[in-house]
């Protein structure tokens, strides 16, 4: 088979599970009015909308149309006032906003209805007055007047329209409770409406400032500091309105507004390529039962090729596979450790690995802390272990280096002199 071929197949594998995780779930994505400048980029988004409403994702769009906006005002030389982050609406401009919104989502519309030749099913895009606005007010004497803020929104509708198999809309218009229309902040607006609704995932194009320095993942305590830490004020005006999505909505993905196909990558593939924001817990660490055999060999394989690990076929593991604890992420083994109680109060702590490109987030000191504690339930008072390459990590994990009589002798018996592994010995 061709390697191309090996890759499609490997990559259809991949994400098989991600399709399958996805189905029914509901997720807010927000698009900036930069991702709709170009039609080429807008195209291929609507495409691969239509490829996650297929694939029976409940999607609402929160369309936004910032520079659309301004260079609507700059062509008729009208200037605008910023205050904090948001623009004053004045009655002068809101009809320039209208129109230019109104102009933003009919392209919007008319690539979905395009892209709807490419899919199995029709794309209905769908919008209605479900959120109601009010008016930020007069702050420390600045009258923002028609910069409304979000007051409520009617989320029995919204979800209504996802179980009818549309595609939700909402724009930066929104009509208050007299009837006046106002100009919301759309990614607020987006956060909000994922609470609301409360969306499965929020999915957040975002411009190289918002992303700089942002690691692949982040847990809210490391969002917090990474608030506390940077010192431009737009990423933390940024991430502190996402900060506030996190008790309803367990991720929030972050993703370059250049890149449109990130949308796939991100809900597809193990890795993605933005920033999650989580506040479930991303890796679990369980017991392997015998479906686990599989993902297990697939870990240590390459370990085992490298001498890094002692050889261990598919029968012996699927007979000592409840001495395995894992650890787990989106169905995925990506650590393994054992524990084998040998004598008395002794037991030996084997294969304990992690995937590489999980090294370093201290998978491997989780696991051997639960093999530890393990071992002290089962009434065990000292590990040992045989290792060729990661004496020194041990070493530094409490484990002292001791001679080969030091080991159990029914250990010492089977001990391989080729191998020459280090013996080292921890009292728990
Ligand atoms: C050893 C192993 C399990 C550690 O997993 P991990 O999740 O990366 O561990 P942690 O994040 O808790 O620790 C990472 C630290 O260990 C260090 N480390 C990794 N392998 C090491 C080794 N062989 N010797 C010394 N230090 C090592 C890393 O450099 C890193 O140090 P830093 O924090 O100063 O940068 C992982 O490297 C692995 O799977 N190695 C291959 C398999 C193996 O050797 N297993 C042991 C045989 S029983």
């Amino acid at each position: 088979m061709k390697q191309s071929e090996l890759d499609f197949i490997n990559t259809l594998r991949q994400s098989s599970r991600y399709i399958e995780q996805h189905r029914g779930k509901t997720c807010v994505v927000y698009l900036p009015g930069e991702l709709m400048q170009a039609p080429d980029t807008l195209k291929q988004l609507s495409q691969d909308v239509g490829l996650l409403h297929n694939l029976g994702l409940k999607i609402v769009l929160v369309m936004g149309a910032t520079p659309q906006i301004n260079a609507a005002l700059e062509k008729q030389n009208i200037p605008w006032q910023h205050q904090q982050q948001f623009r004053i609406t004045t009655l002068e401009i809101l009809p320039i906003f209208q129109q230019t919104i109104g102009i933003v989502r009919s392209q919007l519309e008319a690539v979905f209805s395009q892209a709807t030749c490419m899919q199995a099913n029709p794309l209905t895009l769908i919008s209605g007055n479900w959120v109601i606005a009010q008016p930020i007010g007069v702050i420390n004497g600045i009258d923002f007047q028609y910069t409304g803020k979000l007051r409520k929104i009617n989320h029995t509708a919204i979800s209504g329209s996802l179980d009818a198999g549309q595609i939700a809309l909402l724009t930066p218009l929104a009509y208050s409770l007299t009837g006046e229309v106002f100009n919301l902040n759309t990614l607020e607006q987006a956060c909000e409406v994922a609470n609301a609704i409360q969306a499965d995932k929020l999915m957040i194009f975002a411009n190289p400032q918002q992303l700089q320095d942002l690691p692949k993942q982040l847990s809210i305590p490391e969002l917090d500091h990474i608030i506390q830490d940077s010192s431009d004020p737009e990423q933390v005006r940024f991430l502190q309105q996402l900060a506030k999505t996190n008790h309803t909505v367990k991720r929030v993905h972050i993703m370059e507004q250049e890149n449109p196909g990130a949308l796939l990558l991100e809900l597809f593939s193990l890795d993605g390529v933005g920033t999650l924001i989580f506040s479930d817990r991303y890796h679990q660490l369980r017991p392997a039962t015998i479906e686990d055999v599989g993902g297990i060999l697939d870990l240590i394989s390459p370990l085992e090729e490298q001498g890094v690990l002692v050889k261990r076929s598919r029968e012996r593991l699927e007979l000592e596979i409840e001495n395995f604890i894992l650890v787990e992420r989106d169905q995925h083994i990506i650590g393994c450790a054992a524990l084998y109680p040998i004598a008395g109060q002794t037991g030996e702590l084997a294969c304990l690995a992690v995937h590489e490109s999980y090294q370093g987030q201290e998978l491997g000191t989780e696991l051997l802390k639960a093999v530890e504690k393990k071992a002290l339930t089962l009434g065990l008072n000292r590990l040992f272990l045989l290792t060729t390459h990661t004496h020194h990590w041990f070493i530094e994990h409490g484990f002292g280096l001791e001679s080969v009589s030091a080991l159990p002798s029914e250990k010492q018996s089977l001990y391989n002199l080729q191998r020459l592994s280090k013996v080292l010995i921890k009292v728990l």
